[in-house]
Order: structure tokens, then C-alpha cells, then sequence
């Protein structure tokens, strides 16, 4: 397999950015492409925030943050990259005139994987001549700092196409999961709105606050989601007869707990019960605070895998 040195990144927003930061920390020359005014200013604004937080992770080793070179059209972007990342906003019609765009000047072996969370990989090919080297390479925000990379292809994607990717994303340091059978909001986040779902519902049904409801997360079964799956957790849960036991022990009451699992549609005055919620949580702190706070609180995390050897 080819050994990735170029890579575009096309769109540089919220997502684009940070793929960017997080490719030149492991470092391959990134081609970026954004037609937004201001876009270039953003992109360098946000690797140099991003870069500290990288070196904190030990990923900056090969890197080198001057490796970036901002094209004025999508189509020079591409033109040389092994390994493409398309980032531009969810609209079906804005991602086929890009890929119209960049179709007839990519690399004969170039991978093309969209970031898309809500698109669906067959409706993306829809947009191409020749989709055979499209795949979706789903990343969790911010793409620098949270491992997972969910990959999906299909019979239209190209034999081989589906390794080159597993193979880049783990380079620069991601975990990545296969995804068989394409399904609305992919793995990860149709789990997100499970468990969503139903902290929406304890809330409307006065079961508790919003505040304890997210306490009961992340001091509880969150701390533990970190460290292993549900699966893996619970065979760990019924003694020497794993998951099997715990099945046999435990299926009446999680029958009795699906069944009784809510329903919700999020009004204004839900939603408003819920930003009431998350202000009061916040005890006065402001957004960017608290995202730092969260941000370090997961670099902590990573540091403490990677001390025990856990992550790649
Ligand atoms: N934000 C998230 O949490 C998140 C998480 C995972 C995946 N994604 C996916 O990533 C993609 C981008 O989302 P985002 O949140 O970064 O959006 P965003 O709006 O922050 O950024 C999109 C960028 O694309 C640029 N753009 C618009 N048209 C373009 C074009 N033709 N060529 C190049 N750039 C163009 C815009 O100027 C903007 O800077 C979406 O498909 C989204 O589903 C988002």
C-alpha cells in the first residue's frame, strides 16, 4: 500500500480544521480548500489552538504545522493528494458540486472518504461518474481528539479502498470501526440518540434533573463506556458465565425496562426546560470554559490509556 504523503481537506470549518490539524501533526502535507472569507485566518487560528493539545498527546513527534497550503479552488486542492477529506456542509447538493468539481482532476488512486454524520453513502455516489473511491470516513468533533472513525463502503467502493483508509486513519492515530450496512446517523450517534432519547424523557417526566440526569452519565456507566462497550462490560457483570449469564440473569428486567423507555419530540418549551438545565449545571461558567474543560478532561483520559498501553 502506497505510503500517504499528501492529503486535501476540503471545507474548513468546525470539522475540516481539526482533520487538518490532526494530519499535520502527523506529517503529511495537508491541501486545504474553503471558499469562505476568512476561512484561511480560522483554519491557521484553530491548528495553532489545536497544536499544544496535540503535543500534550505525544502526536506531534512527525509533525509539522508549516506543511499547509491553502488553494483558491477545490480542484488544485486535490490535484496531487493520495488521500482526500471532504468537510463541506451537509447539503446534498453542495457535496455534488464539489465532488463535479474534483471528479476529473483526482489522482488515479486517490480515496475520497466524506466526514457526512447525517448522508447517506449511497445518496453521496449519487454525485459521482464513478464512485469507486468514495467511502465515508465519519469522525466524532473534534476529529483531532476523539479517536473514533466509523468507515462504510459498499459494492460500488473499489477492493482495497476500505484498507488504504483503515490503514491512513490508524497512521495518524485513530481507532476506526467498519460498518456493514448503511443505516441513518451511522453507529455511534444512533447510540447517542438512544441514550438521548431516554435522558429526555426522565427529564420530562420529572424523574430528575437535568443536571443529575447527566451526573448519573458520566459518574456512573460513562466512566465505564470509556474504558470498554456495553458488551464487554456486562460480560464482565454476572461472575464466571459472562455475558451469557448475564443474559439468562438479566433479560426479564431489561424487558421490563425497554418496554417502559420513553418517547419523546422536542419542543420549544423542552428544549427550553433543557438549556434551563444545563445553565443551572454550568454554575456561571461560559461555553468556551466549559469546552476547555472538557477538552482537557479527555486529554487527561488519552494520556491514561496510552499509559497503559491501550491505545495504538
Ligand atoms: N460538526 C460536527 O459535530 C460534525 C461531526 C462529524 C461529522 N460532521 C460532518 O462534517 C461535515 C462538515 O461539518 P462542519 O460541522 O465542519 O460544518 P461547518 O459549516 O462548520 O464547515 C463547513 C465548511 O465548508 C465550507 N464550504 C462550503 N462550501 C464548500 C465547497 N464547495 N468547498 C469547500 N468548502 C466549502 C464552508 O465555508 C465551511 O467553512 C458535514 O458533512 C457534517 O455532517 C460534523
Amino acid at each position: 500500500m502506497p505510503e500517504i504523503e499528501e492529503v486535501a481537506v476540503l471545507g474548513a470549518g468546525v470539522i475540516g480544521s481539526s482533520w487538518a490539524a490532526l494530519f499535520l501533526s502527523a506529517g503529511v502535507r495537508v491541501h486545504v480548500y474553503d471558499p469562505a472569507p476568512g476561512s484561511e485566518q480560522h483554519l491557521k487560528d484553530y491548528i495553532e489552538t489545536a497544536w499544544p493539545t496535540l503535543e500534550a498527546l505525544d502526536m506531534t513527534e512527525q509533525g509539522n504545522p508549516d506543511a499547509l497550503y491553502v488553494h483558491t479552488r477545490a480542484n488544485l486542492a486535490v490535484e496531487n493528494a493520495q488521500f482526500v477529506q471532504e468537510c463541506v456542509p451537509e447539503r446534498l447538493e453542495l457535496k455534488f458540486a464539489l465532488f463535479k468539481d474534483i471528479e476529473a482532476h483526482l489522482a488515479q488512486d486517490a480515496v475520497v472518504a466524506s466526514s457526512s454524520s447525517g448522508l447517506m453513502l449511497s445518496e453521496m455516489q449519487r454525485g459521482w461518474q464513478n464512485p469507486s473511491r468514495l467511502l465515508l470516513g465519519h469522525p466524532f468533533n473534534p476529529p483531532h481528539l476523539i479517536p473514533l472513525v466509523e468507515l462504510l463502503t459498499n459494492s460500488e467502493t473499489s477492493e482495497g479502498v476500505l484498507e488504504i483508509a483503515e490503514q491512513f486513519y490508524r497512521r495518524v492515530g485513530k481507532i476506526t470501526i467498519r460498518i456493514n450496512r448503511e443505516v441513518p446517523a451511522h453507529v455511534a450517534n444512533r447510540l447517542q440518540a438512544a441514550l438521548w432519547r431516554e435522558a429526555i424523557s426522565l427529564v420530562e417526566n420529572g424523574v430528575a434533573s437535568v443536571e443529575d440526569i447527566d451526573k448519573a452519565v458520566w459518574a456512573g456507566p460513562g466512566l465505564r463506556w470509556a474504558a470498554m462497550g456495553p458488551h464487554m462490560l456486562f460480560h464482565l457483570g454476572a461472575g464466571p458465565g459472562g455475558i451469557s449469564e448475564f443474559c439468562r440473569r438479566y433479560s426479564d428486567s431489561f424487558k421490563r425496562w425497554w418496554d417502559d423507555l420513553g418517547e419523546v419530540e422536542l419542543t420549544e418549551d423542552l428544549a427550553k426546560t433543557l438549556f434551563d438545565g444545563v445553565t443551572e449545571e454550568g454554575k456561571g461558567e461560559t461555553t468556551q470554559e466549559l469546552s476547555r474543560r472538557r477538552d482537557a478532561m479527555i486529554v487527561g483520559y488519552l494520556q491514561s490509556r496510552r499509559l497503559c498501553d491501550l491505545v495504538d
